[in-house]
C-alpha cells in the first residue's frame, strides 16, 4: 500500500518497525533532517515535503507532536484520504469533531495502543463473558518518573490511555468526572492529575496519572522513564489486575458473603504470559487500519469514542479542577 507517515519521532521509530513487520515501507515526512534520515536508515523513503506526495498515497498516519495533529489530518481529510491519528487524536472535542465531520466515510481512526494490547483484550473478552459479573469500580495508575513532553500534560499524555479503556471496557461514558490537577513547574501543563469517575447506576472508577512520582518498571514505549500501567477491574463474581508494566494479569474468582462475616470464597488464576512488545502491539493497530482502509470500513477506536468522547472527559477534568467540583462531561 501507499502509505505516508508525517512525523517521525521517537514513536515514530516503533511505528516504521510495526510497518516493516507487516511488508510496508512508508514515505516518512519530518521536517527534522534527523528524524528523516533514521527512516532512510529503517529502509523508508523520506519527503522534505510531504504535500505532493498526498495524492498518490493510499492512507497517512499523523505522528507529529499532538499540537500538529488536527492541522495535519484536516488537510489529509480534505483529501480525501484515510488516516490515522496517534492520541490524543485533537486538543479538544470540538476539534476532533470537526475532524470526524470531515472525515465523512473515509476512515478515520485513532491510535489507542491498549485497545490493541493482548492483555487488554483478553480483559474485554472475559467481560463480556460475564466472567467478572456486574462491574463494580475500576482502579488505574498510570504514573512514573519521565520526561516531560512540550506538546500536552499527563491529561492529553497519559490519562488518555485508561481513560479510554475504562469507557471501552465498561461500553460507555461515565455520568461524572471529578479531578484534582497540579501544574508544580507553572508552565502551563499538568504533572500530575487525580481523577474519579461515576457511571449512573454503575461503576466508579479511580485513576492517577503523573510524571513526578515513582513506578516501577522500565518504560518499555518511553526511554528512560520508570512506570506503572496498572489496571483493576473488580465486578461482582471475581475481578481482574493487570499490570501492563510488569507483563502479568491475574482473574480473581470471588463469591462475597456481603450480608454476613464469612470470608470470600476466592480463587485466582494467572492469565497468559504474551510477549506484548510495543511494536507487536502497534503493528497489531496498524494492520487494523490497514484492513479498515481496504475494506472501507469503520475502524475500532474511531473519531467519535476515541477523539470526540475522551476529549470530553478531559476537558470535564480540567473544568472540575477548576471548579473544585464534579462535572458532567
Ligand atoms: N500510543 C502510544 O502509546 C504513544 C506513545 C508515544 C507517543 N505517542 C503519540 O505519538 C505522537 C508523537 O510522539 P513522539 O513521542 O514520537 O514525539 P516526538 O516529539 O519524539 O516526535 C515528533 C516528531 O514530529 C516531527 N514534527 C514536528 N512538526 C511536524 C509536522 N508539522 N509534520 C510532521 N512532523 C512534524 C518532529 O520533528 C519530531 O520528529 C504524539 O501525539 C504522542 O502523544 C503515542
Amino acid at each position: 500500500m501507499n502509505l505516508l507517515q508525517l512525523g517521525n519521532g521517537a514513536f515514530g521509530e516503533t511505528h516504521l518497525r510495526a510497518w516493516r513487520a507487516l511488508g510496508e515501507a512508508p514515505w516518512v515526512f519530518d521536517p527534522d533532517p534527523a528524524a528523516r534520515a533514521r527512516a532512510e536508515a529503517a529502509g523508508c523513503r523520506a519527503l522534505e515535503d510531504w504535500r505532493p506526495a498526498l495524492a498518490a498515497a493510499e492512507a497517512v498516519t499523523v505522528l507529529g507532536p499532538s499540537d500538529t495533529h488536527f492541522a495535519l489530518a484536516q488537510e489529509v481529510l480534505t483529501a480525501g484520504k484515510p488516516v490515522f491519528i496517534e492520541k490524543p487524536a485533537t486538543a479538544t472535542a470540538a476539534e476532533a469533531e470537526t475532524l470526524h465531520r470531515l472525515a465523512g466515510g473515509a476512515v478515520a481512526m485513532v491510535g489507542m495502543y491498549f485497545r490493541f494490547h493482548p492483555r487488554a483484550i483478553e480483559a474485554k473478552r472475559r467481560i463480556a463473558a460475564g466472567t467478572i459479573g456486574r462491574i463494580w469500580a475500576l482502579s488505574g495508575r498510570f504514573a512514573g518518573f519521565k520526561r516531560a513532553r512540550r506538546d500536552a500534560g499527563v491529561l492529553r499524555n497519559d490519562a488518555i490511555h485508561f481513560l479510554d479503556l475504562m469507557r471501552w471496557l465498561v461500553g460507555g461514558m461515565p455520568s461524572s468526572v471529578h479531578a484534582v490537577l497540579r501544574d508544580h513547574s507553572g508552565r502551563g501543563l499538568e504533572d500530575f492529575a487525580l481523577l474519579t469517575l461515576t457511571w449512573e447506576n454503575g461503576p466508579a472508577a479511580q485513576l492517577e496519572v503523573g510524571l513526578v512520582q515513582p513506578g516501577r518498571w522500565p518504560d518499555a514505549v518511553v526511554p528512560g522513564a520508570i512506570t506503572d500501567k496498572r489496571l483493576t477491574v473488580t465486578g461482582s463474581e471475581g475481578a481482574l489486575e493487570i499490570d501492563f508494566a510488569a507483563e502479568a494479569m491475574t482473574a480473581w474468582r470471588a463469591r462475597h458473603h456481603l450480608a454476613d462475616a464469612k470470608p470470600p470464597e476466592l480463587a485466582r488464576e494467572p492469565v497468559g504470559a504474551w510477549p506484548a512488545d510495543p511494536v507487536a502491539v502497534v503493528a497489531a493497530e496498524l494492520a487494523h487500519f490497514r484492513d479498515c482502509v481496504r475494506a472501507r470500513r469503520a475502524p475500532e477506536s474511531g473519531l467519535m469514542d476515541a477523539g470526540v468522547d475522551i476529549m470530553r472527559l478531559i476537558e470535564a477534568a480540567e473544568r472540575s479542577s477548576a471548579l473544585g467540583q464534579a462535572v458532567r462531561p
